[in-house]
């Protein structure tokens, strides 16, 4: 059903662990999973010719390319490449258009997971205002996009690395989504009373301790709500990952 792919040697650690937990996630739900590994030295023609053939094969409902990739390879032309109804995770420029334009279709998983997460747990978004740190295409841009679309109704500001006043802005919070790639970057002082904190990170520290970007002990006895990590946010992803390759077996049906 999916088909994985990612740069060999290149991988780190937390890396490995997300690409484990796709697998073992597609066995238990009964979706057949392939995992292409590729050599670090491959080539932007190797990928693209595996893509190509994954695109055209009728077993594959989705595909999904294993980010970061190496520095030699153009990212965004490999994503590119990847046809949009076997785009599982969102990232290609049809289905953000389609985002954008208010027509979601296959939304990034991570910013959708953290969605159902506040739904599930009835936490009101409309008319809030969400303060998402971070900016990129994998979670920060789609997080503003899926908050704002009509019938979610935030108000939606999304800082990154060169917002002035920062902790102006995250104080203003109803619900923080901190998406920054820094662990426990989110200290006490950024947080309003009894905001939501939806913490995305995953950090690895020098004594191999998992965090997130949210300094957990100090903001859990101030917030109203606070996602842990690990535990969080990352089994939504692999959760809407799945629900996305089954939408994208059914749409490829329909086409
Ligand atoms: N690297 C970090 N997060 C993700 C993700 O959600 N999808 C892919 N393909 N790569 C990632």
């Amino acid at each position: 059903m999916a088909a994985q792919i990612i740069d060999g040697k290149a991988l780190s650690l937390i890396i490995q662990v997300y690409v484990r937990n796709k697998q073992k996630a597609c066995e238990k739900a009964g979706f057949e999973s392939w995992l292409h590994k590729l050599d670090a030295n491959s080539t932007q023609a190797d990928l693209l010719n595996l893509i190509s053939k994954l695109n055209q094969d009728p077993k594959v409902h989705g595909i999904l390319v294993q980010l970061p990739l190496p520095k030699h390879l153009n990212t965004d032309l490999i994503l590119d490449a990847v046809t949009a109804l076997k785009d599982v995770d969102g990232f290609g420029p049809e289905n953000l258009g389609l985002l954008t334009s208010g027509r979601p279709r296959l939304l990034p998983c991570t910013p959708h997971g953290v969605l159902v997460m506040l739904q599930r747990y009835k936490i009101p978004v409309a008319g809030k205002h969400v303060v998402v740190l971070g900016r990129s295409t994998i979670v920060g841009k789609p997080m503003g996009l899926i908050l704002l679309q009509n019938g979610i109704d935030a108000t939606v500001t999304i800082c990154h690395s060169k917002t002035s006043n920062l902790k102006e802005i995250t104080r203003q919070a109803d619900i923080l989504v901190a998406a920054i790639g820094k662990p426990c970057f989110v200290t006490a002082d950024m947080v309003k009373p009894g905001a939501v904190v939806i913490d995305v990170g995953i950090n690895r520290l020098e004594d191999g301790k998992l965090v997130g970007d949210v300094d957990y002990e100090q903001v859990l006895p101030l917030c109203g709500a606070i996602t842990p990590v690990p535990g969080g946010v990352g089994p939504m992803t692999i959760t809407m990952l799945l629900h996305n390759t089954l939408l994208a077996a059914k749409l490829q049906q329909k086409s």
